[in-house]
């Protein structure tokens, strides 16, 4: 068999080439972005049980608890009130769980995976480096990845105890909760690591300053 010739100064520069190749390499296509689809209304009404999970999981520790103390953009002018029980991390968390619920809404409901949507998926990668969004926030790697396995499980769970779906549709289903989530893994990682050509990411795609905290 032919091999087929991968530019490795494109996977480095170009987004759209990139998340081609591992496409192909992990046999991601439409099917699995119509089988995403067809998961959002199994999925969605449960995400506010798997965004409480994850922020319970992230709460449970120092290490990771840390990141929320730490004020993002759009929080500058934030006045904390103890009395009231209003601090920063609560107000900040709130703002975030509804971000979160957006990117996987949006993950589900995505019907074509264009490169807007692709440079959506970088930037949330990249919000978590030092690269963008607050520079203070930087969550190393380790975080991250467990963080990913984690979602995925809960995911998951939620297409295998669904009632209404068929064998298959559960597998293919899990399937492709799988090949997102590594997907998303590589559009982090390349951030993180020094060979990706930052540059070429689309600035124009806003993301935390888009909206104001609603309790300033
Ligand atoms: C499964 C992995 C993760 C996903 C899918 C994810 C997703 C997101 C999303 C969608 C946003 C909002 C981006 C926006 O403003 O539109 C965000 C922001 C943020 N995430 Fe994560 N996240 C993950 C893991 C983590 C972990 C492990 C931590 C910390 C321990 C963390 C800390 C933060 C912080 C501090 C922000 C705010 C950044 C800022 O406002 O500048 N995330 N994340």
């Amino acid at each position: 068999m032919m091999a087929e010739h991968i530019d490795k100064t494109r996977l480095n520069n170009d987004i759209r080439y990139r998340f081609d190749f591992i496409s192909k390499l992990i046999d991601f296509s439409q099917d699995d972005v119509t089988r995403l689809n067809s998961l959002a209304p199994i999925i969605t009404p449960l995400l506010p049980v798997v965004i409480d999970s994850v922020y319970k999981k992230l709460f449970a520790f120092d290490t990771t608890k840390r990141y929320f103390q730490v004020r993002n953009d759009g929080f500058e002018m934030f006045t904390p009130n103890k009395e009231l029980g209003i601090t920063l991390d609560i107000v900040q968390t709130e703002f975030r769980k509804d971000m979160l619920s957006v990117y996987l809404k949006s993950i589900l409901t995505q019907r074509e995976w264009n490169d807007s949507f692709l440079e959506y998926l970088s930037r949330v990668g990249q919000i978590h480096t030092n690269k963008g969004g607050s520079a203070s926030i930087n969550v190393d790697y380790i975080y991250m990845n467990a963080l990913f396995c984690f979602l995925e499980q809960l995911l998951s769970d939620i297409v295998w105890n669904s009632e209404g779906l068929q064998y298959n549709d559960k597998r293919e289903g899990m399937r492709a909760i799988s090949k997102f989530v590594w997907i998303q893994n590589d559009l982090l990682t390349m951030h993180f690591s020094s060979t990706w050509n930052s540059g070429s990411t689309c600035q124009s795609i806003p993301i935390a300053k888009l909206t104001k905290c609603l309790f300033i």
